[in-house]
C-alpha cells in the first residue's frame, strides 16, 4: 500500500447530481450529494422511499452516470471513466449485493461465486485458473457459512443463504468497497440479523469498507456512521437517527425497489467449463467490453 492511501478516502462524492428524464418529464433526484467514505468504514445510508438511495449507490459504483459532480475512488476520478474502465471497476473494485440477491438461477452457489472471476478471465486462460478460483470460491462460501451448500441452486437455498452466496460472489474479486442495497430487505428478522452480523464481522475482521442502504434503523445504528438522504442531498447532522421519524416516513422494505434490471436469462451449467462461451453477464460483474481479449 502506498502511504497516501491510508489518508485518502476510499470513496468520495462531490456535488453529485442526477436527474432522470422521461420524455418531457424530468425527475431531479440528487441535487449535489457530498459524501466521504473512509477505508474500513461501515456506513449506512437511510432515507425515505424515493429519496435516491439506490440511485446514489449506482452512481458510486459506476452502474449509472451522474449529470454533474465527481466520484473518486482512492483519489482517482471514476465518474467520467469510459465503458471499459467502468466494466473493470464493477468487476474488481466494487462488490454489489441487492435486496433480491440476483443470483443466476441455473448455476450452483459455487458457480455463482465463480462468475466474476470467469468473466474477468480470458476464455483460453480460464482452464488454467479454474482450480485456484474454485479454491477461493469454496473458502469464501465457507467464510459466509455456506460451505455445506456449494452445489445447491438458488431455488434450493433459503433467502438468507442466497444472500450469503451473493455476498461471497461480491467478495470474490477482493473489492475495495462493498455496496449493499437493502441487503436484509427481503429477509425475516432472524435471517436479516444473521446477514447484519456477517457484514459487521467482514467489516471488523477483514477491514471491508461497506456502504449499506437500509430501512432498518436498528441495523443502521449498528454501523459506524449513518447519513440520511433528503431533498436530494446528504444530511450529515447527528440527529439523523433521532426519535423523530424521517419526513415522508420509512416504508416497508418489500416494495420491489430495485430498479436495476439484470439479465436473468438462464445460463447453462456448462458456462464455467473449459472453452465455453461466456454466460449471460449481469452488468454488476463488469459486462460489455470487459475483459480485453
Ligand atoms: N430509471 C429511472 N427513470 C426515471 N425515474 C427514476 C428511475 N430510477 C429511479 N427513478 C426515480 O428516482 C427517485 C429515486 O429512486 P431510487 O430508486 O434511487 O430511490 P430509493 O431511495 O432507493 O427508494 P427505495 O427506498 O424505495 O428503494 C424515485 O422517485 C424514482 O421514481
Ligand atoms: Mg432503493
Amino acid at each position: 500500500m502506498i502511504a497516501e492511501s491510508a489518508t485518502t478516502p476510499v470513496l468520495e462524492a462531490r456535488q453529485v447530481r442526477k436527474t432522470y428524464r422521461r420524455g418531457a418529464i424530468a425527475t431531479e433526484v440528487l441535487k449535489g450529494v457530498d459524501l466521504t467514505v473512509a477505508r474500513g468504514e461501515f456506513l449506512s445510508v437511510v432515507g425515505a422511499s424515493g429519496s435516491g438511495k439506490s440511485t446514489l449507490l449506482h452512481l458510486l459504483g459506476t452502474l449509472d452516470q451522474a449529470d454533474g459532480g465527481e466520484v473518486r475512488l482512492d483519489g482517482e476520478r471514476i465518474d467520467n471513466a469510459g465503458a471499459r474502465r467502468r466494466d473493470r471497476l464493477r468487476n474488481q473494485a466494487f462488490g454489489f449485493i441487492f435486496q433480491f440477491y440476483h443470483l443466476l438461477p441455473e448455476l450452483s452457489a459455487l458457480e455463482n461465486v465463480l462468475t466474476p472471476l470467469y468473466i474477468a478471465s480470458s476464455a483460453w486462460a480460464w482452464p488454467f485458473r479454474r482450480a485456484d478460483a474454485v479454491r477461493r470460491a469454496r473458502a469464501l462460501l465457507e467464510r459466509v457459512g455456506l460451505g455445506h451448500r456449494l452445489d445447491h441452486k438458488p431455488r434450493e437455498l433459503s433467502g438468507g443463504e442466497m444472500q450469503r452466496a451473493a455476498i461471497a460472489r461480491a467478495l470474490i474479486s477482493g473489492p475495495r468497497v462493498l455496496l449493499a442495497d437493502e441487503p436484509t430487505g427481503n429477509l425475516d428478522e432472524d435471517a436479516g440479523a444473521e446477514i447484519a452480523r456477517l457484514l459487521r464481522a467482514l467489516n471488523a475482521e477483514e477491514g471491508l469498507t461497506i456502504i449499506m442502504v437500509t430501512h432498518n434503523l436498528d441495523m443502521a445504528r449498528s454501523t459506524d456512521r449513518v447519513v440520511r438522504l433528503t431533498h436530494g442531498r446528504v444530511d450529515l447532522s447527528p440527529t439523523v437517527l433521532g426519535n423523530r421519524p424521517a419526513p415522508g416516513g420509512y416504508h416497508s422494505p418489500n416494495d420491489g425497489g430495485d430498479r436495476l434490471s439484470l439479465d436473468r436469462r438462464p445460463a447453462s451449467m456448462a458456462v464455467l467449463g473449459a472453452g465455453a462461451s461466456p454466460p449471460a453477464h449481469p452488468e454488476v460483474f463488469g459486462v460489455g467490453h470487459f475483459p480485453q481479449r
